[in-house]
């Protein structure tokens, strides 16, 4: 990163530098990564945020989920050739700590690309925070990032009957009707989110996977049905939109309905990514689960790639081959 954006970033805050390949010290890889993802945190993290994940440096390379195989190791259960999920992206060469290396293993999951996926998160909150049970009618904001593109998949796999999801414009909400499973979607800048809400929820929301935050955590909150769990996940439209993400709560309405309001953080779960890979690897075999991804070719395409994203111009994880 060559300096701090001020407002939306641009061309000139990422620059690719050429820099000798980094010796591996004892207990460390040297990994050729092969593929990395790009997501709508790091535009946060290019800045100072509120949000509880440390800022990228100014004359540093960004970091962030990567694919790649181990070029040297010194044991430590690892060998040349084995494919490796580690935290490093952003560079051609990355020097990895064995344990925050981990074996992308084709039998689980036959793509490595996959390992990149978001919906360890999707899972997690839909199975720990907030529980989906079958019948449920669950809403799903920002349905068309990393997180909400799997998140709708998986409320239909834990049993939900009406999966309604938010998104910016009307061509991606076909696409997340036709292609992702979505009953219903809410359209940013389309009208009140709230009316819009009650005509796709008439019932109520059971489940909130919020990612969005601002006036859509509201109008889910004013739909929510009794006993309705609501994941908190993000705050999109403070992160991409740069309009506050708070909303007013009343502790009346919580009451009268018992809402439960929780936020969520993968982070919290380090048995999240395993138990993830083997169901969506199941999934994937079977074909009840898909994986919503575009993918740019080359490292210099990095910079796009995460300006496209925050632009919303794509669903799905955005990734690129290094
Ligand atoms: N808590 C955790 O453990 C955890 C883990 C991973 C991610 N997250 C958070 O979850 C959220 C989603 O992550 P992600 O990786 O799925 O995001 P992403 O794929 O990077 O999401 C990008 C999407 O955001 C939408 N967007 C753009 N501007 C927006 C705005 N003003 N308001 C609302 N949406 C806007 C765009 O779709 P549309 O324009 O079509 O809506 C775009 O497709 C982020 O807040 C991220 O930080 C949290």
């Amino acid at each position: 990163m060559v300096s701090r954006p001020e407002g939306a970033p641009g061309a000139g805050h990422l620059a690719a530098e050429e820099v000798p390949v980094p010796e591996p010290g004892p207990g460390r890889l040297l990994v050729r990564n092969r593929i990395m993802s790009v997501t709508a945190a790091m535009r946060t993290m290019m800045t100072e945020s509120d949000l509880p994940m440390p800022a990228f440096v100014p004359g540093r390379a960004l970091w962030g989920p990567a694919v790649g195989e181990v070029v040297r190791a010194s044991g430590g259960g690892f060998a040349p050739g084995d494919l490796v999920v580690h935290p490093y992206g952003w560079r051609e060469y990355a020097v990895v700590e064995e344990e925050r290396a981990h074996h992308a293993d084709p039998a689980v999951l036959p793509d490595p690309a996959a390992y990149l996926s978001q919906g360890a998160t999707a899972w997690g909150a839909l199975t720990r925070t907030a529980p989906v049970r079958p019948g449920d009618t669950v809403f799903v904001t920002g349905a068309a990032g990393g997180v909400g593109a799997m998140a709708g998949q998986i409320a239909r796999r834990l049993g939900a009957r009406r999966v309604i999801g938010s998104t910016g414009s009307p061509h991606k909400a076909e696409r997340l009707r036709t292609e992702l499973g979505y009953d219903d979607i809410v359209v940013r800048g389309a009208g009140p989110a709230l009316e819009q809400l009650r005509r796709a929820a008439p019932e109520g929301v059971d489940v909130l996977l919020d990612t969005v935050g601002g006036e859509q955590l509201a109008a889910a909150l004013a739909v929510a049905a009794t006993g309705a769990r609501c994941a908190l996940v993000g705050a999109l439209t403070a992160q991409l939109g740069g309009a506050p993400a708070a909303v007013r709560v009343d502790p009346a309405l919580m009451v009268a309905r018992r809402i439960t309001l929780a936020g969520f953080s993968r982070q919290d779960h380090p048995d999240l990514p395993g138990e993830w890979a083997a169901e969506f690897g199941r999934g994937l075999r079977d074909g009840s689960l898909v994986f919503p991804h575009v993918r740019l070719r080359g490292i210099a395409q990095a910079p796009r790639a995460l300006f496209e994203l925050t632009e919303g111009r794509h669903i799905g994880s955005v990734l690129v081959e290094v």
